[in-house]
C-alpha cells in the first residue's frame, strides 16, 4: 500500500501499475482463445467460470464461527458476496509480505493459540482475555459489509463478530479516554516482514471514541461463517466499514483507551497521504490518485465498468453525523 519510492529505498507499486489478478487470468485465457480462433465463445466462458466460483467458493475448512444474520441498520445484504477465495487469497498483511498474494502464501506460521487481548489505559475494569473468552463475550452476528481498500479495490464479506461497543461498555472507560489504539500483534519469529522497514512495528491504528462506539464497527472473529483464516487477521480484528481498509486492524493483541490521538501506523509512514480519520471519500483524492471509483474484486472481467464509490463507503446516514461541522479536507 506504500506505494512510492521512499528515502529507505523501498520501492512500491502504485495501484494503476497493478494488473488485478482475475484481468490478468482472463487476458492470458482470451490470448488462449484467440490463438485457437475460439474468442467469440469467450465472454460464454467468463461468465460460466463467474457461477461455477459462486457455487463451489464454500469454506468448510475452518471452525465453524455461526453468527444469527444481522439486522443491524448498515448491514449490507443485497449486493453480490466476494468469493471466498477472492477475499482470502487477495490481502493487505504486510507482516507478512507487501504482495497481494504473500499472506495466504505466508501468514501459515502465524501463532493464534494460546492468544490474548489486553485491555488497558483510561478504563475502570482493564483486562487481559483470552481469545475463547472474548469471543463468548456477547452474541456473534453475521454482518455483510463492504470493505474499500485506498489503493482503489472493495469487497463484500460477511464477518462474524460483535458491535466493539459491546466490549467497551464491559470495561467502563473514564471519563476523559477520548480515543481508542488497536495493537497488532509484531513477532518477528512468526510474522516474517516485522523487522522490514516498510512500516514502524507494530501495525497500530486508533478510533476515536464514539467511531469506536458506533454499532457499526465490529470486533471480527469470523468470516463466510467460520472462524478467521489467518490471512485476514486472526484470531481477532477490527472491521469498520466506512473507512478505508488500513483502519481494520488485523491480529489485535492490545486495546489502550488514550486522552490522546494515537499516532497510527500509516500516518506514521505517510502523514500527507494517510490521516487519522480516513474517511471513504470519493471528493477528497488521495495525493497520488482519485478515490472517485473503485473496483470491486471478482467483477473485473474486460467489460466491467469500475463503481463509483459512496460516501463513508455507502454507510453515510449511519456515520454521518460522527462528522457534523468537520471540514473532511482537512481532517482526511
Ligand atoms: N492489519 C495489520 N496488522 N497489518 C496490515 O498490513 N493492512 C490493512 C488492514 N489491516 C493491515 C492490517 C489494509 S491496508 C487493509 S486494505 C485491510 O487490512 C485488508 O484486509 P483484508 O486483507 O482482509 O481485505
Amino acid at each position: 500500500m506504500l506505494i512510492k519510492t521512499d528515502n529507505k529505498g523501498f520501492t512500491h507499486a502504485v495501484p494503476s501499475e497493478i494488473t488485478p489478478r482475475g484481468i490478468y487470468q482472463q487476458r492470458r485465457d482470451l490470448i488462449k482463445l484467440m490463438a485457437t480462433g475460439a474468442a467469440g465463445a469467450a465472454v460464454a466462458t467468463w461468465a460460466g467460470r463467474e457461477a461455477f466460483a459462486q457455487a463451489v467458493a464454500k469454506p468448510g475448512k475452518l471452525a465453524a464461527l455461526p453468527g444469527a444474520k444481522s439486522g443491524a441498520a448498515g448491514a449490507v445484504t443485497m449486493e453480490k458476496v466476494t468469493d471466498y477465495k477472492d477475499a482470502t487469497s487477495y490481502n493487505n498483511f504486510y507482516e507478512f509480505g507487501t504482495d497481494k498474494a504473500d499472506p495466504a502464501k505466508n501468514a501459515h506460521t502465524l501463532v493464534t493459540k494460546p492468544w490474548t487481548v489486553a485491555v488497558e489505559g483510561l478504563v475502570k475494569q482493564p483486562k487481559t482475555y483470552a481469545i475463547e473468552d472474548l469471543i463468548k463475550l456477547s452474541a456473534q452476528e453475521e454482518r455483510i459489509y463492504r470493505l474499500r481498500c485506498v489503493e482503489g479495490w472493495s469487497m463484500v464479506i460477511p464477518w462474524v463478530g460483535y458491535s466493539l461497543a459491546e466490549l467497551i461498555k464491559k470495561v467502563e472507560p473514564l471519563g476523559n479516554a477520548k480515543y481508542v489504539e488497536f495493537i497488532t500483534q509484531a513477532d518477528p519469529k512468526t510474522m516474517p516482514f516485522v523487522g522490514s522497514r516498510v512500516l514502524d512495528w507494530p501495525y497500530v491504528e486508533a478510533l476515536r471514541m464514539d467511531e469506536a462506539m458506533n454499532p457499526l464497527t465490529l470486533l471480527t472473529f469470523g468470516m463466510y461463517g467460520e472462524v478467521l483464516p489467518n490471512q485476514s487477521g486472526a484470531p481477532v480484528r477490527l472491521v469498520v466499514p466506512w473507512k478505508y481498509g488500513f483502519k481494520s486492524g488485523k491480529s489485535i493483541v492490545k486495546i489502550r483507551f488514550t486522552d490522546k490521538e494515537p499516532r497510527t501506523a500509516w500516518n506514521k509512514a505517510a502523514a500527507n497521504e494517510y490521516g487519522f480519520y480516513s474517511n471513504v471519500n470519493p471528493s477528497v483524492d488521495h495525493p497520488r490518485w482519485s478515490q472517485a471509483t473503485e473496483r470491486r474484486i471478482g467483477e473485473d472481467g474486460l467489460f466491467a465498468k469500475k463503481r463509483k464509490t459512496l460516501m463513508f463507503n455507502g454507510y453515510e446516514a449511519q456515520v454521518g453525523q460522527l462528522y457534523a461541522g468537520m471540514d473532511l479536507k482537512k481532517f482526511y
